[in-house]
C-alpha cells in the first residue's frame, strides 16, 4: 500500500522531484511535502510542482537545526513516508583533494540525516509504521571499490559508506517505533549531478564499466518506478540495511 503522506527531503530537481511528482499522482497532492533549500515565488512553484504540493522552503541540509525547520514546516502533519534525497557530489582525486568538499558531503549525507529523523521522531511527526528511505549509493561499498576504478572520490564514497552505518545505527533505534529504515541505491541516474561531475559520457557506457552488468544510465522518472515498488516492499524486517531495488 502507498503511504498516506510523503516527506521528499531535496526535491528541486532530480529524483527527488520526480518522486514528488509521483506521489503526487499516487496520494494526491495534499499528502505530499516537498523541500528545498531556498526559496521560489509562486510561477517557479506551479511550474517546478504539481499544483497543490505543500513546498517547505530554506531547507538547507548542511545547517544545524534543520530537523526542527522541516517540523515546523509539516505544521503538525505525521508522514508516512520520509524520502531522504538530497545530495552533492563533488569529485576529488589524489593531489587535489577538497577539504570544504569533503566537510559538505559529510555533512549532508551522514550527518544531517540523523538530526532530521531525530526532530520527525521527538516530534511524533512519523506515523505509525512509518517508513524513511536514504539515498545513499553503491559508491559506498567497500567492495565495489577495486584496482581498476582507482582510488580519489574520498569524501564522496567514504560519506555514503558513513551515511549507510548511520542508516543502520538509526534502524535500531527506529525498530520500537515500529519505524523502518532503508538505505538505497536508485541506479546510476541521468541528472544534473552525474552531469556536473562529467560522468555523461559514461550513460551508454557504464555496463561495460561496472561488473560487466545490466547497468546503464536512466532518468529519475524511470528509477521512480522501481523505487515506489520497493518503498510499497520495505518493511520492519528489512530494516537497517542496503538495498538495490532497480538492479
Ligand atoms: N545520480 C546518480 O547516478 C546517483 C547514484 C547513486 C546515488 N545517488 C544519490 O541520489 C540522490 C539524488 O541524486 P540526483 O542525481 O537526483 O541529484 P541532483 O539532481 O543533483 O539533486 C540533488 C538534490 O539535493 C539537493 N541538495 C543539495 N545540497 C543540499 C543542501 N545542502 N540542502 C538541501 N538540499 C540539498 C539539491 O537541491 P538544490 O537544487 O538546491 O541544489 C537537489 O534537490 C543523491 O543523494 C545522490 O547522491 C545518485
Amino acid at each position: 500500500m502507498p503511504p498516506q503522506t510523503a516527506l521528499i527531503v531535496g526535491a528541486s530537481k532530480g529524483l527527488g522531484l520526480a518522486l514528488v511528482k509521483k506521489y503526487s499522482d499516487l496520494i494526491g497532492v495534499t499528502n505530499v511535502y516537498a523541500t528545498i533549500r531556498g526559496y521560489m515565488d509562486d510561477k517557479e512553484k506551479s511550474s517546478t510542482f504539481p499544483q497543490g504540493v505543500h513546498v517547505i522552503e530554506d531547507i538547507d541540509v548542511s545547517e544545524e537545526g534543520v530537523g526542527d525547520k522541516i517540523v515546523e514546516g509539516l505544521q503538525g502533519a505525521a508522514v508516512g513516508l520520509v524520502v531522504y534525497v538530497s545530495g552533492i557530489l563533488k569529485p576529488e582525486e589524489m593531489g587535489k583533494a577538497n577539504w570544504k568538499d569533503e566537510i559538505a558531503m559529510y555533512t549532508i549525507c551522514a550527518i544531517a540525516p540523523v538530526f532530521v529523523v531525530q526532530s520527525l521522531l521527538m516530534s511524533s511527526s512519523l506515523a505509525p509504521e512509518a517508513k524513511i528511505i536514504l539515498l545513499t549509493s553503491e559508491a559506498g561499498s567497500i567492495t565495489l571499490r577495486t584496482q581498476g576504478e582507482g582510488g580519489g572520490m574520498y569524501g564522496h564514497h567514504g560519506s555514503k559508506a558513513a551515511g549507510n552505518m548511520v542508516g543502520h545505527l538509526l534502524s535500531y533505534d527506529l525498530k520500537e517505533r515500529g519505524v523502518s529504515i532503508a538505505m538505497i541505491h536508485p541506479g546510476f541516474l541521468k541528472t544534473e549531478m552525474t552531469k556536473d561531475a562529467g560522468m555523461e559520457e559514461f550513460y551508454d557506457k557504464m555496463g561495460d564499466m561496472l561488473l560487466g552488468t545490466r547497468l546503464t544510465a536512466v532518468t529519475p522518472e524511470e528509477a521512480s518506478g522501481p523505487f515506489v515498488e520497493f518503498a510499497e516492499k520495505l518493511n520492519i524486517d528489512m530494516s537497517g540495511k542496503f538495498w538495490a531495488p532497480s538492479e
